[in-house]
Order: structure tokens, then sequence, then C-alpha cells
């Protein structure tokens, strides 16, 4: 690869593998927006990304890691940005085996043949990967913070542990061209799903609240939602692939926490948060809208489900290294997110 990326260069093609999901179908978007890139796309769900399929620029492949082949082609481009995973935590426990193959096996498979083609491989990870938390942790350090996994037993920390593996392999893979983005509760339109309309399970916590507004059913506050979050809107992640795409180079061999530390908040706060702003869209009183009701982790997900108490990123690197800082603060992203969730199933 080139050490740096002309956003104006219509030679470069980018492989995007997760085209399709939350986070892929924004960086699609933004890619063809903000750039004269082609893009090789491939996800076994194309229903975020239809206003694309036409576009000359793109070209779709429905498909996924577990091909061979598919890993052979991916690996022809300079960059490949692997955003594919499993990773809701509704199915770490009952799927745990699936959950490794997926966060494991295959992204492996994909950095060895990066590592032979010599692309850059933009790899996504998850803040996940620093483990169980204590609720008086404070901020995670990319190259700092020591890492705390509950026992096998607790089998939550399969998709953590999978995941953290990945990472140690990338970082000891001989002549990988690597980066790790460790995304911290990223949300915006398209996010999950709703349950038993496109999806079925449990989605992350924004799906799920914004199911329940729209249902008129309680909001569930796992264990008493003491658990903290720093929510992220999906459009910062995205201004923070482009950082990184335009540092190149500088940002090889490196693992960032992408996140926004001002917009933390414990669970229970965000559910009236999202009380709040979904009885402003409705232009109805906050009485008027879904309550909340406590749960305990085990009643709600199921055995082996476990949690991190804070999860708070450290935002230093990325902005020394790469110039990126987050900018939306929740309550505009938490508007944006309902306002497209009630209009979409609704
Ligand atoms: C999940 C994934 O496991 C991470 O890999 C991923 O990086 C992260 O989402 C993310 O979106 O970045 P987690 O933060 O635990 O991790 O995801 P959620 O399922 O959204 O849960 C957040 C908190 O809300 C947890 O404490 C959970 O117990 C609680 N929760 C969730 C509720 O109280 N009620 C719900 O209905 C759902």
């Amino acid at each position: 690869m080139n050490s740096t990326l002309e956003f104006n260069d219509s030679s470069i093609t980018v492989a995007l593998v997760g085209c399709g999901g939350f986070i892929g179908s924004h960086l699609l978007r933004a890619i063809f927006e903000r750039t004269g890139w082609r893009v090789f796309g491939v996800d076994l769900d194309s229903y975020r990304i239809q206003e694309h399929l036409a576009n000359p620029r793109f070209e779709f492949l429905s498909a996924d890691l577990a091909d061979p082949e598919v890993v052979k082609r991916i690996a022809q481009y300079p960059v490949v940005v692997n955003l594919a995973a499993i990773c809701t935590p509704g199915r770490y426990m009952a799927e745990s085996a699936e959950v490794i193959r997926s966060n494991y096996d295959h992204p492996r498979a994909l950095a060895d043949a990066c590592a032979q083609s010599g692309s850059w491989l933009i790899h996504f990870s998850t803040s996940e990967i620093y483990g169980k938390t204590a609720a008086n942790s404070g901020a995670l350090v990319e190259d700092e913070s020591e890492i705390v996994f509950g026992p096998v037993a607790a089998s939550r920390w399969s998709y953590a542990t999978a995941k953290l593996l990945t990472e140690r392999y990338l970082a000891g893979l001989d002549g990988l061209h690597w980066t790790v983005v460790r995304p911290f509760n990223f949300v915006g339109p398209f996010m999950d799903f709703m349950p038993g309309v496109d999806g079925d399970g449990i989605p992350r916590v924004l799906a799920n609240f914004s199911t329940a507004l729209v249902r008129g059913e309680t909001l569930k506050l796992v264990n008493g939602g003491v658990a903290k979050r720093c929510f992220t809107s999906v459009h910062d992640a995205v201004d923070f692939m482009f950082c990184l795409f335009a540092a190149g180079e500088c940002a090889f061999s490196q693992a960032f926490n992408v996140g926004n530390a001002a917009n933390e908040v414990s669970i229970a706060e965000l559910a009236q948060l999202m009380r709040s702003v979904y009885a402003a869209i409705k232009g109805v009183h906050e009485n008027e809208v879904s309550g909340v009701e406590v749960i305990s982790g085990e009643e709600y997900y199921g055995k082996g489900y476990d949690d991190s108490l804070r999860r708070m990123p450290s935002v230093e690197k990325a902005e020394r290294l790469v110039g990126f800082k987050a900018k939306i603060p929740l309550k505009t992203a938490l508007e944006e997110s309902l306002t497209w969730f009630a209009h979409h199933y609704g």
C-alpha cells in the first residue's frame, strides 16, 4: 500500500467486509460521498445498503469469511476493513462456539491472507476486550490497561476472549500491516434489529429500549441498570475512519479506542433520557411513555451472563496519533436514532 490514501484517487478500491451491517452501511455511504474510491463489499445481508447496489463504484458479493476463496479475493485489495462479527451479547452464552468461530477463526484466515498480499487490514475489535471492569475502574488505556475476564462458566466472555485472541494474533503475525479499532457502544440509525420483525433474540440496549418504547412495553434494566457505558454516535465513528485512512502508515500496528468519554451514563440514566426524547418526538408527556422494570441478568439473558460495570475509553491516543475527537452529544445521537427507529418500525 502507498503511505497515504488520497481521497480523490479513483484507482483505489477498498474492501469492506460486513458492508451491510450497522457500522458498515454508514461507512459505505460516507466513502461514496467523501472519496472517489471504489468499494468491494462483502456481506450476507444487503437490506441496509439497497440504495448503493446499482452504484458503478460498488461491487457487492453476498458471502462470508467461511469461504477461503472469498478470503483470497478480499485480500487482493490494498485496504481491507473487517467489520464482520456476531456482536450481540444475547448470543454469547447459548452460541459460544459459533461466536468464537465468527470472531476468531474467520478474521484469522483474513489476516493470514492480508499478510501474504501486503494489504492494510483494519480490524474492528471491541471495547469488550477490556473485560470485566469494576464500577470504580478508570479510563481504559489501549496499551496499558490490565484485562480480567470472568471464569469459563461465565460464557458471556466467549466473545471478548475470541476478539482479544484475534488482536493478539494480528499483532504477532509477521509482515501484516494492521490497525485495530475498539468501538465503545456506537449508536445510530440501523443499529441491530427489532425482535420479531427483522431479527430474533435480544439486540443491544439502544435497539432494545427503542423497541420497548415503540411497542409501549417496559424498558428492562438488567441488574438495576447500574452499569455505565459511553455511547458514541456512529457518525463520529465514521469520522474516525477517515482520520485513520488519512493517517495511513502512522496508524500501522496500533489499537485505538473509538469512543466519546463525555457521553457516559448509567443504563438507568439512558432509559430515562430515551423516555424523555421519545416523549418529545411523540409530543406527549413523559408519563405517557413506557416505564422501566428491574430484571436479573440471568433471568433476562440466561445462564452465564456477566457484565462490565464501567466502560470508559481513554481518547488520548486517537487524538494524538490520528487527530480524532468525538463531538456528538448523547442527546443528539439519541434524538437521531429514536426518530429513525420510530419512523422505520413505527
Ligand atoms: C456489546 C458488545 O458485546 C460489545 O462487543 C460491543 O462493543 C458493545 O456492545 C457496543 O455496542 O459497542 P454491551 O455494552 O454490554 O456490549 O452491550 P449492550 O447489550 O448494549 O448492554 C449494555 C448494558 O445495558 C449492559 O449492562 C446490559 O446488561 C444493559 N441492558 C441491555 C439492559 O439493562 N437492558 C437491555 O434491554 C439491554
